[in-house]
């Protein structure tokens, strides 16, 4: 089998792709990671700010990290990573899903268009009691934690430890993993299930798998092509 960056780059003109992403893709934008050295749950407990039972303790907290994320994205930019991928799929349309872990809507301002959510977004709130969802972009936030209309205390619609993924995300990302010809794992510590467990759909559906991280994951073992370095340099040079 021929796995040089070449004939990655000659299947991806014409082939079903899925790019797979996490939170390393925007890295480059000055937005830190969850695990590694730097990354946020070396400070900060998931289980006391990123949970159902953290939010019902103590609202106000959970939305102050939250507030406090908003600030640090708002003021980012998306990277030559997240430009390469809009690029992509501009080259790919019909035959291009980005399938993210992310709730930055960087990949959205990047320019891409069929984007599948799996985490949620970080711009979306969603009340505790009624139906309502919508898009919140004030920053920062005010008052904290915000209400709904109906009174009731909104939360960020993202997905939380021990919360089911949104089920229409999780079909689309199955549908899609399942009938890629390329599946493109980016930025991801491939760790968190079951978002990482598309990994494996793809493979058994016959996908060709190329990890795109500067580190290891156990994505790579499944993998075609392992492109050692950072999303930002190796994304445009696919292209
Ligand atoms: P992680 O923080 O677990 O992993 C980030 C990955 O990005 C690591 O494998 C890094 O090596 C890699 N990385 C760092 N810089 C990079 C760069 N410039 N280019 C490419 N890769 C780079 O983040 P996720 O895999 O996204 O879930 O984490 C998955 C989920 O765990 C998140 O969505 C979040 C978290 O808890 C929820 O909040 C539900």
């Amino acid at each position: 089998m021929d796995n040089s960056p070449g004939t990655l780059r000659t299947i991806l003109e014409a082939a079903r792709i899925v790019a797979f992403t996490g939170a390393g893709i925007s890295a480059e934008s000055g937005i830190p990671t969850f695990r590694g050295p730097n990354g946020l749950w070396r400070s900060f407990s998931p289980e006391k700010l990123a949970s159902p039972e953290a939010f019902a303790d103590d609202p106000r907290l959970v939305w102050e990290w939250y507030d406090w994320r908003r600030q640090i994205i708002h003021k980012a930019q998306p990277n030559p990573g997240h430009r390469a991928l809009a690029e992509m799929e501009g080259r790919a349309v019909g035959r291009f899903t980005l399938v993210t872990q992310n709730v930055d809507g960087l990949h959205d301002r990047a320019g891409s268009r069929n984007i599948v959510k799996l985490h949620g977004d970080i711009w979306q709130v969603r009340c505790t009691a009624c139906a309502v969802q919508e898009q919140n972009d004030q920053v920062p936030m005010d008052p904290l934690p915000p209400r709904c209309r109906c009174g009731a205390l909104l939360r960020p619609a993202v997905v939380w430890f021990g919360e089911a993924l949104p089920a229409d995300a999780w079909g689309r990302a199955l549908e899609a993993a399942a009938q890629a010809q390329v599946f493109l794992v980016i930025g991801t510590s491939a760790t968190v299930y079951p978002a990482a467990g598309l990994v494996q759909v793809a493979r058994k559906s016959g996908a060709r798998v190329a990890v795109v991280n500067p580190d290891p994951t156990p994505a790579d073992q499944l993998a075609e092509w392992v492109l050692r370095g950072a999303a930002g340099d190796i994304l445009p040079r696919l292209l």
